[in-house]
């Protein structure tokens, strides 16, 4: 591990200081996994927010209380972050918890447990759409210099948690069988309803119809925005500006559109395409 101005490098990845520590990281690797645990695992910007709202809803069935009065990041805390010390002890189980950590990089006793993996993809070129106006809000992530050179970085993998490619090679390439569930961003923004059902089902619940229209409508994005325990607003502007960005921004597919030149995204599209070569995995926004 080394330190590189507003970052900490684990295993090759850029992580920020100002959430993660060497500590952090050690605490990480020596958790004692649970086999009720779930994992919802994302690549940064992904929609981690929006599961850190969903999931514990459906394990609850439906009860709005936890999500309109506990911060997201301790209803369900990062795994790798400085505040898991501090509240992972203290969850409920079945433990819910986030993380950005490639698979290789998952706790020594998560592979053996039966702890469940929700693993959110999304299309890599809003995911870097919304990472660069997410630099330019937080002040304890590096200036995102231009989108040509953010994109540049995105493609080298010099941003946070590394390669989109690598991330989700990793974990689609798990042989973690009925113990993981893929979803994409995609998937909910369009059919919130459907993901609540496999995800319910994933989760062992069988939540009613009522239920199901109650949290759907909870958390989509116009409400989400607005619930101050999710929307970040609790944290102090100068470490996040909403007057630069707001952390639920437009909350959308194919807001790439508005940002890429037409080479910007040939030359995105043909580097994914070359490291995504022979993986057979499939997306929605390839087709
Ligand atoms: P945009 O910046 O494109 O709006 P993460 O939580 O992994 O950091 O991802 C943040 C992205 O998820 C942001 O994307 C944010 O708006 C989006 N998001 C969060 N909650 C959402 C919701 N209820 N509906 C749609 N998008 C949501």
């Amino acid at each position: 591990m080394a330190n590189d101005g507003n970052y900490i490098v684990y295993h090759g990845l850029l992580c920020p200081k100002e959430t993660h520590s060497f500590e952090s990281f050690k605490y990480a690797e020596e958790i004692k996994v649970e086999d009720e645990d779930i994992f919802i695992v994302t690549y940064p910007k992904s929609g981690t927010t929006w599961m850190q709202e969903i999931v514990p809803l459906v394990l609850n069935g439906g009860d709005l209380t936890p999500v309109q009065t506990i911060p997201n990041w301790d209803r369900v805390p990062w795994l790798e972050e400085t505040r898991a010390a501090l509240v992972l002890d203290r969850l409920p189980s079945p433990r819910a918890m986030v993380s950005h950590m490639p698979y290789h990089l998952m706790p020594p006793s998560f592979f053996p447990s039966k702890a469940k993996v929700i693993y959110v993809t999304r299309n890599p070129k809003d995911v870097m759409v919304s990472s660069f106006h997410f630099h330019k809000m937080a002040s304890f992530l590096d200036d995102p210099g231009t989108f040509d050179e953010f994109l540049n970085k995105f493609l080298s993998g010099q941003v946070l948690f590394g390669k989109w490619t690598d991330h989700v090679k990793s974990w689609r390439n798990s042989d973690l069988g009925d113990r993981i569930l893929y979803i994409t961003y995609e998937e909910m923004v369009k059919d919130l309803r459907g993901v609540l059902e496999r995800l319910s089902r994933f989760l062992g619940r069988d939540p009613s119809e009522e239920t199901l229209d109650r949290v759907a409508n909870h958390c989509c994005f116009s409400n989400m925005k607005l619930n101050a325990m999710s929307n970040y607003s609790l944290v102090p502007q100068e470490i996040m500006d909403s007057s630069k960005s707001t952390f639920l921004r437009k909350g959308v597919a194919g807001d790439w559109k508005n940002h890429f030149s037409p080479e910007q995204d040939f030359k995105f599209t043909a580097v994914l395409k070359e490291e995504m070569n022979g993986t057979n995995i499939k997306f929605p926004w390839d087709e």
